[in-house]
């Protein structure tokens, strides 16, 4: 396994087992300051740099309370449009990573371009984590993904999972390429024209991942452990709500949604169902109250894999 110490967490496709493991451990060890709302000073000393470029709730803030609840500082920018990267200038990734550098230990980039951050990693001289790229990965959600499921379910081998959504989004390819360290099994479902890219199947086939494309939630939902969920249906959000009107966005067709009474007639009964948020309709706010919810979890854990991210990335644990 590669040390933790000054690496970047950029993609999960070069990620093996034993990597998973070792932060998985380091998350339990860390997990009681979260839980007991007792901040530890494992990280003073060290500041957190956030340079977000697009918008984000839970990915930024789980990112920064996971730096303060270990004592670090943070600072940056939820809106690039407050800086120069940008204003006018558009400045570019590599002069403001050189800057960023000297501010503080790590940098936490969201970014709408895939491959920014991995730009980013280029030319900083400390870590740098991708809290999302474009239509690339998001690492750190499905590393809390699996968490939770590893402490929800005992284990991530021998389990099938349903991912339901846009199968071009980050999250699935970040869960995909996981998944090939596991003994795992994934039925695919989603819209045909937001099927896996020709060349993400290509690397998933080369990767040995057991997949397997399934039309609706329903034909395949009474094999799974774990659903995994994405919208498939987005609201214009370069128009207010006011702008948008009543009906702006679409409503997912049933093939794509998973309900309380889909759940009681077919669910295993143990299923989990994760979703990285925010959902649309998908997901209707009723299924919260079922046994079978875990997102609300995952925002606990969310933060406990930020904490167990930084501490490896800044050597403060081995
Ligand atoms: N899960 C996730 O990425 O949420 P945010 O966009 O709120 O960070």
């Amino acid at each position: 396994m590669r040390s933790f110490l000054g690496r970047d967490i950029l993609s999960l496709r070069d990620f093996e087992r034993a990597d998973f493991q070792r932060i998985f451990e380091v998350c339990d060890e860390l997990a009681p300051i979260a839980k007991t709302r007792r901040n530890a000073d494992l990280l003073s000393g060290k500041t957190l740099l956030t340079a977000f470029y697009q918008p984000s709730t839970r990915t930024r803030l789980a990112t920064e309370a996971a730096m303060h609840r270990l004592g670090g500082h943070v600072l940056g920018f939820s809106d690039a449009k407050m800086t120069r990267a940008g204003d006018f200038y558009q400045e570019s990734i590599k002069d403001t990573v050189h800057m960023l550098e000297y501010y503080g230990d790590v940098i936490a980039m969201r970014h709408f371009e895939q491959g920014a951050p991995a730009e980013a990693a280029r030319w900083a001289s400390i870590p740098v984590i991708n809290c999302g790229d474009g239509w690339g990965e998001h690492p750190t959600q499905v590393l809390t993904d699996l968490y939770t499921t590893q402490k929800e379910l005992g284990r991530l081998d021998g389990l099938t999972y349903l991912l339901v959504g846009d199968m071009r989004m980050r999250t699935m390819h970040s869960i995909l390429y996981a998944l090939s360290q596991f003994d795992a099994k994934a039925y695919v479902v989603g819209p045909p024209e937001m099927s896996l890219t020709p060349e993400f199947t290509r690397e998933l086939e080369e990767r040995n991942v057991r997949y397997e494309e399934a039309f609706s939630v329903e034909d395949v939902i009474e094999a799974c452990d774990v659903i995994y969920m994405e919208p498939v249906v987005q609201a214009d959000y370069t128009a207010s709500r006011e702008e948008r009107g009543g009906g702006g966005v679409a409503t997912t067709p049933a093939t794509y949604r998973v309900t309380r009474q889909l759940l009681r007639e077919k669910a295993k009964p143990g299923a989990i169902i994760l979703h990285s948020l925010p959902r649309m309709d998908e997901l209707p706010a009723d299924v919260d109250q079922t046994r079978h919810a875990r997102y609300w979890q995952e925002a606990f854990n969310g933060v406990v894999m930020r904490m167990a991210l930084l501490a490896l990335v800044l050597g403060a644990v081995e």
